[in-house]
């Protein structure tokens, strides 16, 4: 018992402990059970939303999956009782699944980079650098900017020109997801070390140029490890209270607009001001110098299993919203192939909610029609706190899926 405490304490460096934490999924059906939800949401330190983002994105008929602190439990079930709501216990004791998210026994990590782990920021850092070297006529690192905490942002270019069309794909841009910069990880890998071998990969390769931007909010990313693993913002303060911007609510993207809160302590703080952050500086930097040779942008979230395509900051529809339908319907069918998980696809708008200053939005706006947001497994078991074992299996399922949209735009 011992050992295990402190095995868990040199992975998370002793960090904020979630014991007796749940995750309830509540399912509204009449507008005093929103009510509810909105009073759970507005009481500071009570509920944090897993899936949707905040309390106004719920609706009547939907769901949502809300974190509660332990001595909180007990009256927030008697009110949700008392209100007539049906709900789940969706995770009994959240610390349980932290501390059983990283495979027991840990792999060897002797035989090079282990991608079926998660890294820290600084191993990632490392590891872009490194993949790149190992690679260098087809991979080059760079460093496109530097956090609030003067981490480095690195970005990835990928292929055998430099001069093809590009198709750009970004992780961790919320901090807590940690699928997300996983995926980018391997799918490089399986770029690079694919290439002169699976003639698909290098007729991808050849054809496009890929910009990777394996883990873009480095700061949330490594503060999730140190200190707080349900993390979700940039690391950046105002001089407020709270610490941390949302950065998909900081884009150029009708900023400031519905979805998004002007509360610093909200998850959903759009920022101080537009485009405050460092790292969504750095994106729109990139999308706007390539204006235009951009073919794609595919950014990596979790979880849900979705494809969200444009837009997200007001029902309206982008002008090629049907094939972005179709397409995002071939790629999810491609991702069922592997391992029979079911994704499911729509606007923003409607299929979500309005969340306005992302970055899906921002590069539609900004001359890329093939723009995407993809919210990677699970539906809810283990939300943000999945398992080791299933980055390989979201690896494989996430390949032919990616390779649907580089076929359609090559
Ligand atoms: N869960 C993601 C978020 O709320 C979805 C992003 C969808 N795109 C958007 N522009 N809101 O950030
Ligand atoms: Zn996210």
């Amino acid at each position: 018992m011992k050992i295990v405490l402190l095995l868990g304490c040199i992975a998370l460096a002793c960090a904020k402990r979630f014991d007796g934490d749940q995750v309830l999924t509540l399912y509204p059906k009449a507008p005093a059970h929103l009510r509810l939800i909105k009073e759970f949401g507005s009481i500071d330190g009570l509920a944090d939303f897993w899936a949707p983002d905040t309390a106004d994105l719920v609706n009547i008929g939907g769901s949502v999956d809300i974190r509660f602190p332990s001595n909180r439990i007990r009256v927030v079930k008697r009110k949700i009782e008392n209100a007539g709501m049906e709900y789940e216990v969706k995770i009994l004791n959240l610390q349980s699944l932290i501390n059983n998210q990283f495979d027991v026994p840990r792999k060897s990590r002797a035989l090079g980079y282990d991608y079926n782990v998660y890294h820290t920021a600084d191993e990632v850092l490392a590891w872009t650098d490194d993949i790149a070297a190992q690679y260098p006529n087809i991979a080059r690192s760079q460093i496109m900017g530097k956090s609030e905490e003067n981490r480095d942002i690195k970005m990835l270019t990928l292929g055998s020109k430099t001069t093809n069309p590009m198709f750009v794909i970004d992780c961790g841009i919320h901090a807590r997801e940690w699928i997300s910069p996983a995926v980018c990880q391997c799918f490089v890998n399986r770029m690079l070390s694919n290439y002169g071998v699976d003639p698909d990969v290098t007729a991808m390769m050849d054809a496009l140029t890929f910009i990777v931007f394996p883990v873009l909010n480095v700061d949330g990313y490594a503060y999730s490890w140190s200190d707080d693993r349900m993390w979700r913002k940039t690391r950046s303060n105002y001089g407020t209270v709270c610490t941390g911007v949302d950065p998909n609510r900081n884009f150029d993207a009708e900023w400031s607009g519905p979805g998004s809160s002007s509360n610093p302590c909200s998850d959903t703080y759009y920022g101080p001001s537009m485009a405050s952050e460092q790292l969504t500086q750095v994106l729109q930097g990139f999308v706007r110098a390539n204006q235009g040779n951009i073919k794609a942008y595919v950014t990596f979230h979790s979880y849900s299993q979705l494809y969200i395509y444009p837009y997200s900051y007001d029902y309206k529809d982008a002008a090629n919203a049907a094939e972005l339908d179709s397409l995002a319907a071939d790629s999810a069918a491609a991702l069922q192939s592997v391992n029979n998980k079911r994704f499911t696809w729509g606007a923003g708008h409607s299929s979500m909610y309005l969340a306005a200053g992302g970055s899906d939005d921002f590069a539609i706006d900004n001359g890329v029609s093939i723009s995407y947001t993809i919210e990677l497994r699970d539906t809810g078991r283990y939300g943000f706190v999945l398992p080791e074992n299933q980055i390989e299996p979201s690896c494989q399922e996430i390949y032919p899926a990616l390779d649907v949209i580089i076929n359609h735009v090559m």
